[in-house]
C-alpha cells in the first residue's frame, strides 16, 4: 500500500492514461480489473458516447476507475455534468487550468489529479486542491510540454515542490522504469503507450503494428505552436517539419493540421497522412498482449528489481 494505492482505492500504482483513440471503456476496465486505476479517455468523445463507455465500464468492472478530460475540450460543461450524474469516481484532468474544475469535482466527492510538465504547475494544482499531480516528461505520448523536460528531470523537481502524492508518466512501460521512477520520488506511475499498444487499445491494427515496428528516434515532438504533440514520422510530419522550419505562423500550422488527422491517424490506420502519436519508448516495444498481461509482467519486474537491488552491495 502507498498513498496512490489508498487514494484510488486499488492494488497496484499503476494508472492507465486517458487517450484519445485508444482509451474506452474495454481498456480501461481491463486496466482496473488486472487491479490498476482505468482511465476512460474523454478527449475524443462527444458527451453521449463518453456517456455510454462510462456505463459500460461500470458493467464490465466493479472497480475503481476514472476519467481523463482534457480542459481545453469545447463541451466541457456537458462532459462534467455526465461525471457528476454517473458518479465517477475519479477525474484526471489535463491541459488547462487546475483551479476551473477541482473544487465542483471535489464538493462531488469525487478524487481529482491533474498533469503537469513543469514543477510550478505541480505547485499550481496543489494549491488549486487536487488530490495528486501527475509529472509528464518530454518522452511521453500525446500533448507534451514545450520545455522538453525528461520524466528522470521532472520528477525529482516535482518532488521538491509539492508534499501531495505525486505519480510519473512518461517513457515508462516496464517494471525498471517504473522502479527508477519510485526511486526519484513518484508513488505511482501514469503509462500510456504501453497500454495503447495492448489488445484492448481501441487504436487500429495498422497504427498498433507500426507502433511495435518502430525504432530508437522514430518519434519527435512537433507542432510547438499550437500545441507540442509527439509523432511518429511519417508523410504528415514530415510536412509539419517542412512547415516549422519555413517559420509558419501558428495559424498556417493549425491549417496544416487541420481536423480529425488524429482520428484518421491512430483510430482509422491512416498512416501516410494520419497524426500518429505515440511514446518514445515504444520503440522498446514489440508485442500486442492483453493489457492485464502488460500490467502484470511490469509488477512482476519491479518486484524482482526490487530484490535484485538489495542484493547489488
Ligand atoms: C495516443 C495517445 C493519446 C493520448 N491522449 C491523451 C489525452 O487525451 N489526454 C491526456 O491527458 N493525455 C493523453 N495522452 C498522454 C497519456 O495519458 C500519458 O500521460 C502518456 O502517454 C504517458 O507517457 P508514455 O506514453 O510514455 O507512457 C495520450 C497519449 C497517447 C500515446
Amino acid at each position: 500500500m502507498n498513498r496512490v494505492t489508498e487514494l484510488f482505492g486499488i492494488e497496484y500504482p499503476i494508472i492507465l492514461g486517458g487517450m484519445v483513440w485508444c482509451g474506452g471503456w474495454r481498456l480501461a476496465a481491463a486496466v482496473s480489473e488486472a487491479g490498476g486505476l482505468g482511465l476512460i479517455g474523454a478527449g475524443s468523445m462527444h458527451p453521449e458516447v463518453l456517456q455510454e463507455h462510462i456505463i459500460k465500464c461500470k458493467e464490465a468492472t466493479h472497480k475503481p476507475f476514472g476519467v481523463n478530460v482534457p480542459l481545453l475540450y469545447p463541451e466541457i460543461e456537458r462532459i462534467m455534468k455526465i461525471i457528476i450524474a454517473e458518479k465517477v469516481p475519479v477525474v484526471f484532468t489535463s491541459a488547462g487550468n487546475p483551479k476551473t474544475w477541482t473544487k465542483t469535482l471535489k464538493d462531488e466527492g469525487i478524487k481529482v489529479a491533474h498533469v503537469v510538465s513543469s514543477s510550478k504547475f505541480a505547485v499550481k494544482c496543489q494549491e488549486a486542491g487536487v488530490d495528486a499531480v501527475v509529472a509528464e516528461g518530454f518522452e511521453a505520448g500525446g500533448h507534451n510540454g514545450i520545455e522538453e523536460t525528461t520524466t528522470m528531470v521532472l520528477i525529482p523537481h516535482v518532488r521538491q515542490a509539492i508534499d501531495i502524492p505525486l505519480i510519473a508518466a512518461g517513457g515508462i512501460a516496464t517494471g525498471g522504469a517504473m522502479l527508477a521512477a519510485f526511486a526519484l520520488g513518484a508513488e505511482g506511475v501514469q503509462i500510456g503507450t504501453r497500454f495503447a499498444l495492448t489488445e484492448e487499445s481501441s487504436a487500429s491494427d495498422e497504427f498498433k503494428r507500426l507502433c511495435v515496428s518502430l525504432k530508437e528516434g522514430d518519434t519527435m515532438l512537433a507542432l510547438k505552436k499550437i500545441g507540442a504533440t509527439r509523432l511518429i514520422k511519417n508523410e504528415f510530419y514530415d510536412k509539419v517539419k517542412a512547415a516549422e522550419d519555413s517559420g509558419a505562423s501558428a495559424e498556417q500550422m493549425k491549417e496544416l493540421l487541420g481536423k480529425g488527422r488524429a482520428k484518421r491517424g491512430i483510430f482509422e490506420g491512416d498512416l501516410v497522412e494520419g497524426e500518429l502519436e505515440i511514446g518514445q519508448i515504444a520503440s522498446l516495444l514489440n508485442d500486442l498482449p492483453p493489457a492485464k498481461e502488460a500490467l502484470g509482467q511490469i509488477v512482476k519486474e519491479y518486484n524482482e528489481k526490487v530484490k535484485a537491488s538489495f542484493d547489488m552491495f
